[in-house]
């Protein structure tokens, strides 16, 4: 059968996502929470094993956004003990305000069926590529951050993550000021994959 999607677009929405970081957003530019919902919506889609759906999202915006940086900030300075360093502090207050949407995501435990966790992070990180591929077929700019208080035990209960669930990372969105210059560098495919043919 023939495919009835454009192929040559959906490839190259693929090979030319980047990370588009805040400092390249058009400050204070929101994007309107309508898309934020389709691309959630996309990420809904993501496949999961015996239908766990583990992602869990907690989308700052608005007012929200000081909020979280506020929050992120004030966690990462309580809780960082050894680790702690004062030039992180500015990322971790000011990329949030450069943005238009933040999405906290995490990975919620089925407790009825217990899949082994790799497959429950497999899942909700098939969910961040959706966020991705669709925030670049948006034309918007976003990128996932594991930095700052992503892996901090203290940090779940602030996402209604429980101890055995996992906050996995934030995900920055806005519109584009600064696009990247070039495709992503990758070495060959070809370096990675081993046919077997007979
Ligand atoms: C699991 C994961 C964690 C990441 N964490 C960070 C991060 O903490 N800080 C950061 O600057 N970029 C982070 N990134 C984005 C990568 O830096 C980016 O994907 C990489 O440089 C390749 O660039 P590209 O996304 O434009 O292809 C992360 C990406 C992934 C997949």
């Amino acid at each position: 059968m023939e495919s009835n999607f454009n192929v040559d677009q959906f490839n190259s929405i693929v090979q030319s996502r980047r990370s588009v970081f805040p400092y390249q957003f058009i400050p204070g530019k929101a994007v309107p929470d309508e898309i934020i919902w389709q691309i959630l919506d996309n990420a809904n889609r993501a496949p999961n094993h015996k239908h766990t759906e583990p992602w869990r999202f907690t989308v700052f915006a608005g007012e929200g956004l000081q909020r979280f940086s506020t929050l992120q900030s004030e966690i990462y300075t309580r809780y960082a003990g050894e680790k702690f360093k004062e030039a992180k502090i500015k990322n971790l207050v000011e990329y949030p305000l450069m943005s238009s949407h933040v999405i906290a995501i995490g990975m919620k435990r089925n407790e009825e069926n217990k899949l082994p966790e790799s497959e429950e992070i497999i899942a909700t990180a098939c969910a961040i590529e959706n966020i991705y591929l669709s925030a670049t077929a948006y034309g918007l700019g976003g990128y996932l951050s594991t930095g700052g208080i992503t892996y901090f035990e203290e940090a779940k209960a602030y996402f209604d993550l429980g101890p055995g669930d996992r906050l996995l990372g934030f995900f920055y969105l806005g519109y584009i000021a600064t696009p990247a210059t070039s495709l992503s560098k990758r070495e060959p495919v070809k370096e990675k994959v081993k046919w077997i043919k007979n």
